[in-house]
Order: structure tokens, then sequence, then C-alpha cells
């Protein structure tokens, strides 16, 4: 008998597939949950070797979650990148009171969950029949069908038709894997792929989807500045959209800082542009109740946006060189 496309993938996981993510070999949906929010834009390898062992330690379930302070959880998202995911989570465990709901439909309700998270939690923790459509799984459904078009109401009815309902969590981890070792973006190894016979696109597989017109990302050219004031720096935690809840230096528009002392340079690529700013130190007197003055060291536990931390290591560089303390 012909194989189905749904039992190629099937065999190809059992040969090929990553088994021994350590998500994948947990049924505690806690795990599931925080793995499957940290990998929504963040590389396996980066949440595997720094970010899902060391969270899981700090907050082992739900309920510790629950009574966490954001600030402690932000501490532990620190260097991850976008934040929101973890003031989701935080306030997700809360809405849910640390009891993670067992469907999809319940689980879409909570924060920082959209359908195709929800359908992966459902699948992998409570094997519930949902395909998943992330950005791996849409390359392929495009290719496979050869749409050229993206249309995401359209590509959860393919989402569907390709789908195996006996298998949700073989048939999803395997589509995962396809995608990031095989069905590539920018090389596709079509030779190797379960899915060879069936694909539509296999011809020309560079031409699904239709390539995005591509924006570039603005540059923001900002001052940084470090005031001092008896060996404590002037920080307050941002209260904005983006980076809200971490702790920030004082940064402004205005790019001629005169003769303040400038320790360097730095630039930070963020989604939605590059902040490229100068990094200043200032024994200037400076008020605002808006911020706290700290030490050096004390700066230490509290999270920091990358941009922040690229001017501690230039204001501890220039500090070393010019024979000043930096406790
Ligand atoms: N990305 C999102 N979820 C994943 C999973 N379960 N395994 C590998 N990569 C993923």
């Amino acid at each position: 008998m012909k194989p189905t496309p749904q039992t190629s993938l099937l065999d190809w996981y059992i040969s090929h597939g990553r088994h021994d993510l350590p998500w994948r070999t947990t049924d505690d949906p806690y795990h599931i949950y925080v793995s499957e929010i940290m990998l929504q834009q963040t590389q396996v390898k980066t949440v595997l070797e720094r970010f899902y062992f060391p969270f899981l330690e700090r907050f082992p379930t739900l309920i510790d979650l629950v009574e966490a302070e954001l600030d402690d959880v932000l501490k532990m998202w620190e260097g991850l990148g976008y934040y929101t995911r973890a003031r989701n989570l935080h306030a997700a465990a809360r809405q849910c009171n640390g009891n993670l709901p067992e469907t999809a439909h319940e689980l879409i309700q909570l924060s920082g969950i959209g359908r195709s998270t929800a359908h992966a939690i459902a699948a992998f923790a409570y094997k519930e029949p949902l395909p998943i459509l992330d950005a791996n799984v849409k390359r392929i459904l495009h290719r496979y069908f050869a749409l050229r078009e993206r249309n995401e109401k359209k590509l959860w009815e393919y989402a569907y038709t390709l789908f195996d309902p006996l298998h949700p969590f073989e048939y999803n981890q395997a589509m995962m894997d396809v995608g990031a070792t095989i069905c590539l973006a920018k090389k596709p190894l079509c030779p190797l792929c379960p899915f060879l016979t069936a694909c539509l696109g296999k011809d020309s597989p560079l031409s699904y989807p239709e390539p995005k017109t591509i924006k570039s990302k603005p540059i923001r050219k900002r001052s940084i500045i470090l005031y001092r004031r008896e060996n404590r720096y002037a920080l307050k935690q941002r209260q904005s959209r983006f980076l809200h809840g971490l702790w920030g230096f004082v940064e402004i528009e205005d790019t001629d800082m005169g003769t303040l002392d400038c320790l360097g340079h730095i630039t930070q690529h963020y989604s939605h542009f590059t902040l490229d700013a100068d990094v200043y130190l200032s024994d200037e007197p400076f008020s605002d109740e808006a911020y706290e003055w700290f030490k050096l060291s004390e700066i230490t536990p509290l999270s920091l946006s990358r941009a922040d931390h690229k001017a501690i290591s230039l204001l501890r560089y220039n500090l070393e060189k010019r024979g000043e303390s930096a406790c």
C-alpha cells in the first residue's frame, strides 16, 4: 500500500525526530507551556542552553509563578528578549490561579497564548487533536500545497487538511522538525524530505510563499546618560510599553551632549528598530522622582535591557582604564 503523507511523516519522525528535547520527554503541562512561550521567538539552542532549565529551577510549578514578583520573572527572562512574553506568562499564571486549563479553547483565553500556542500546548500536554501553525509549519504548507499568497485563514484550513488527528503529538513535533531541519527557508533539503513525493512545490520551493517586501528598520539615535552621585547611578523602572518593567538609565533623544564625558557607543537591534546611542557619564546634579540610585553591585540583581548592559560594560571598562573604583 502506498504510504500517506502522514505515515511518511510519522516514519521520518521516528528515525529523525529530535526526541530528546526536554519539553518532549516531560508530561508536565506547565513545563511544556513554558517551553512553547520561550520558543515563540527564540531558537531551540538558546532556550535549551541558557533559559529553560534555570527558569524551571527558579519557578518549578505554575503556583511558584503565581506567587513570584514580576521583577523576579523578568530577571530570569533577562537576555531572552521580547519581555512581553514574561509579563504575559506571569499574568496568565495569576489568571488561572495556578491551574493550567486542559483544552485549547480555554488556554487561548489566557494572556500571551494565541491559537497556535494553545494548540501546541493542548496537543503536546493533553494529546488534543489540533494542528499548530507556527512560522516553520506555515512554510511547509506554502510549499506542500504550492501556495504563493500569504493568507493566515486559508493556511489554517490547509493545516487541518494535512493534519494527522490520530497522532497529534508526533505530527506536530515532526512538522516542527521538518521545518527546522529540512524545509529550510533559503536552502531546503528536498531530497531528504518525508513529503517529497506529495509536495506540490518541490520543483520550485523558493517560489513559495511569495517573498515579503522587506522594510528597512528605522535607526533611533539616542544618548544614554549615566548620572552618578556618590558612586550610585540613576535608574528607573520603565513604564513604557516597550521593555516595560525593565530598569533603565536616563535615555534622551538629544544627541548633542556638548562636553559631557562620552564613554563610547552602543548599538542594539530590536525587532522594529535599531538603537544607536552614545553613552555618557555625568556627575552633574540630576533629580527626577522616578529615578532611584544604585551602586554598581546593586544593579546586578535588577533586570536590564541588553542596551543598558552594554552601557554598564562601557562604564566598567572606562572606570578601570582611569583607575577609578567600579564597586
Ligand atoms: N518550537 C516551538 N515548539 C517547539 C517544540 N516543541 N520543539 C521544537 N521547537 C519548537
